[in-house]
């Protein structure tokens, strides 16, 4: 075991272990990657530092990375987001150092950045771009190793696509996110459920016959008003975009302002990427006892400087996710998870089994990156179309369904213009 790394406790190995093979089992794609991996080695001497959320799901990425032949370090893309037995567990059993401890503070969470990129990497892989973010930033001397990276979510593709407009980014990267096996299926039913599973986790509370406030309606806010309504609540949805806006009233969802949103809502959901989406005017004319949570990637969409501000500065902590700020005029706002990944802070993140199709493009996108070498220019890639369409297959496959092909009649209809109407 190497000496280098950093987590919680080793002795929470073995609990991480059966989790981490409770996970494997709901991840059929990925484990049919593993096994090509071990047989063809295709990753072989390349150095992958990866920057994710350190979960179950995590670990067998890692563990596939591992069986096609890379050296791989892991840190957490968020210092709220890890599961410590997990950490331990790929430490102590697979001998892949893990720099990740559950709670750390900033300095903490930079400092593991830095020992993943000590690594040396090949290959990056991100979740939220902090990790190419700091090696073009601070550690800009590692770049002429990297042959490029890969990135999990919508947010880390918009910075990057930002870097690759300003020129400022110096090598190819993968937007996992782009292929339709992770974000039709992650993104929606994955932070679907995963969201309102972390608010029951934290609060316990009956969503039936709530106001439930989504912020933003692209595919994790669909995924959350969707299944708040399943499980009776009123939806509101609130958009900046009008076919989105558009689309979730036609999706029977009522469509209005943040600033009216406020005096209904009795639990906010943050889901859109960007800033102060619950600003303090709006907290303003919250009703007491509103709650307020984030599924986005940074904890920025709730202003919580403001709230701390306009509060009297008691905390109510109610549990280990939950704390309530008393305000001036009588009324306690609930936050949770402090504004963090409420899936992943007070749930267990996305189900296996759609990580195992964002993985399955994690895995694939790191074997596109390397096949691919010195042909790539330095910008934001979407993994080819069949390799998105054979997980899919893959999927399917696994769960025993069976679907159709096209006829050789139905291919030539298809190729030809004259016949009409
Ligand atoms: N992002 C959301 N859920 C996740 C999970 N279970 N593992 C890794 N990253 C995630």
């Amino acid at each position: 075991m190497s000496s280098d790394f950093h987590v919680k406790d080793l002795g929470l190995a073995n609990e991480g272990r059966r989790r981490i093979e409770w996970a494997e089992s709901d991840m059929p794609v990925l484990r049919q990657i593993r096994e090509r991996f071990a047989k063809e080695r295709p990753l072989k001497g390349l150095r992958v530092s990866a920057c994710l959320h350190v979960t179950t799901e995590t670990a067998n990425l890692m563990r596939t990375l591992q069986a096609g032949g890379a050296d791989v370090v892991l840190c957490a893309s968020n210092p709220l987001s890890t599961q410590d037995t997990v950490a331990a567990s790929l430490v102590a059993h697979d001998e892949i150092p893990v720099f990740a401890v559950r709670g750390e503070d900033n300095a903490t969470y930079f400092s593991h950045l830095n020992r993943a990129l000590d690594h040396q990497p090949h290959i990056t892989m991100d979740d939220g771009a902090d990790l190419v973010s700091e090696l073009h930033k601070h550690r800009s001397n590692l770049i002429e190793n990297v042959l490029g990276g890969t990135e999990e979510t919508t947010t880390g593709i918009i910075r990057l696509r930002a870097m690759a407009a300003d020129g400022a980014l110096r090598f190819p990267v993968v937007a996992v996110n782009d292929s339709m096996t992770k974000h039709l299926f992650d993104n929606r039913y994955g932070t679907g459920q995963s969201t309102i599973d972390g608010i029951i986790r934290a609060t316990n509370l009956l969503i039936a016959g709530r106001t439930v406030v989504v912020a933003g309606y692209g595919w994790c806010s669909r995924g959350i008003a969707m299944r708040a309504k399943g499980l009776g609540a009123h939806v509101v949805v609130t958009e900046i975009d009008p076919v989105k806006a558009l689309e979730a009233v036609m999706d029977g969802f009522q469509v209005m302002p943040m600033v009216d949103a406020a005096r209904v809502g009795d639990i906010f959901v943050t889901a859109t990427g960007d800033i102060n989406v619950i600003d303090t005017h709006h907290m303003e004319r919250m009703k007491n006892g509103a709650v307020i949570c984030n599924s986005g990637h940074f904890n920025v969409e709730i202003n919580l400087p403001g709230l701390a501000d306009m509060s009297t500065g008691e905390i109510v902590q109610v549990n280990e996710h939950t704390q309530g700020y008393v305000m001036p005029d009588g009324r306690t706002l609930y936050v949770l998870g402090e504004g963090r990944l409420i899936n992943l802070a007070a749930a267990a993140g996305h189900p296996a089994s759609v990580m195992d199709m964002s993985f399955a493009n994690q895995a694939l996108g790191a074997e596109f990156v390397l096949r691919n070498q010195g042909q790539l220019e330095n910008k934001v890639y979407t993994i080819p179309e069949e390799v998105d369409r054979e997980i899919a297959r893959l999927k399917l496959e696994a769960m025993g369904v069976k679907f159709d092909t096209l006829t050789d009649e139905q291919v030539n209809y298809l190729n030809q213009w004259q016949e009409g109407t």
